[in-house]
């Protein structure tokens, strides 16, 4: 379905630019107009590139910058992205795209040759087992299912990024986990219980990060108009104050044992 409304690209393009990108990646049908279904997409992902654009701003223009979308999906964000940071910001760097859908890398890899984008290159794997061999500034997600957001954060660790950003989607490992706990005269309400979920699991990634080092702050990133899951974590490498990192394993562990949770998240860090 065409979406008749007016939507403002909140990025100065190129109209012609924007429009081949947008038509390539397919929020713009083939007359230039947006699809109805993509009209959120679209605010989600200008309000993630604002979040990414301050972590750039950080990073040195020595050298072109290495960022790791997980679970890119159909990659709305990584195109514009890329679009962003050559035309608008002109920097250099190159995106790797990890999926674990093959016919979706596929279709990603075609759109990059098409648009001419040399610099990003997808590959069908699950994030957890997927191998990268350059140094990686940012690893970030949006909306990465279940235990593939602690994938992209252990991903994001192990590759010592300096940025980490992660907007996750459904926990339904913490949620099957959450039985027995002090709070479930909330919890038996469905949409209370949701939330808890995913307000524990995330808090319980951050603690982890913060255990490693990393200052990590918890925001909405964009109006619950355009997603239910608008909860932004960023983990900045080497930030956390002194009594962050000394009470973060402490405070992991009271609310493991108060709500049952084993985050996967755990099991894939190499803890201290
Ligand atoms: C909800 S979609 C989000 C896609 C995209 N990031 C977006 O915002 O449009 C989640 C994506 O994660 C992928 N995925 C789920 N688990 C994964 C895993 N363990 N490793 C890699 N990709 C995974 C799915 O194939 C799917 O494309």
């Amino acid at each position: 379905m065409i979406y008749d409304g007016e939507i403002m690209t909140p990025i100065d393009f190129d109209p012609t630019n924007l429009k081949t990108l947008f038509q390539e990646i397919g929020l713009y049908s083939p007359k230039g107009k947006f699809y109805q279904q993509r009209v959120r997409k679209h605010e989600q992902v200008f309000a993630y590139i604002n979040q990414i654009e301050s972590a750039l701003k950080k990073l040195s223009t020595k050298r072109p910058v290495v960022m790791v979308d997980c679970g890119c999906g159909k990659s709305y964000l990584s195109f514009i992205l890329y679009e962003y940071c050559k035309t608008i910001l002109n920097r250099n760097v190159k995106i790797i795209g990890i999926d674990n859908n093959p016919d979706l890398i596929d279709k990603c890899n075609k759109t990059a040759k098409e648009l001419k984008f040399d610099q990003m290159h997808f590959f069908a794997s699950t994030v957890g087992e997927f191998k990268i061999d350059v140094d990686v500034d940012i690893v970030y997600s949006l909306h990465a299912c279940n235990t593939a957001t602690d994938q992209m954060i252990a991903q994001g660790v192990a590759l010592d990024a300096r940025y980490i950003f992660s907007v996750s989607c459904c926990q339904h490992r913490n949620r099957k986990n959450m039985s027995q706990h002090p709070l479930k005269s909330i919890s038996r309400f469905q949409p209370y219980k949701e939330r808890l979920v995913d307000m524990i699991g995330d808090s319980m990634r951050a603690l982890l990060l913060e255990h490693l080092g990393y200052g990590v702050d918890i925001f909405e990133f964009v109006a619950a108009e355009h997603t239910p899951k608008n909860i932004m974590l960023r983990g900045i490498k080497g930030t956390a104050k002194k009594y962050e990192t000394e009470t973060a394993m402490t405070q992991y562990k009271q609310l493991v044992e108060l709500f049952n949770f084993s985050p996967a998240l755990e099991d894939l860090l190499t803890l201290k």
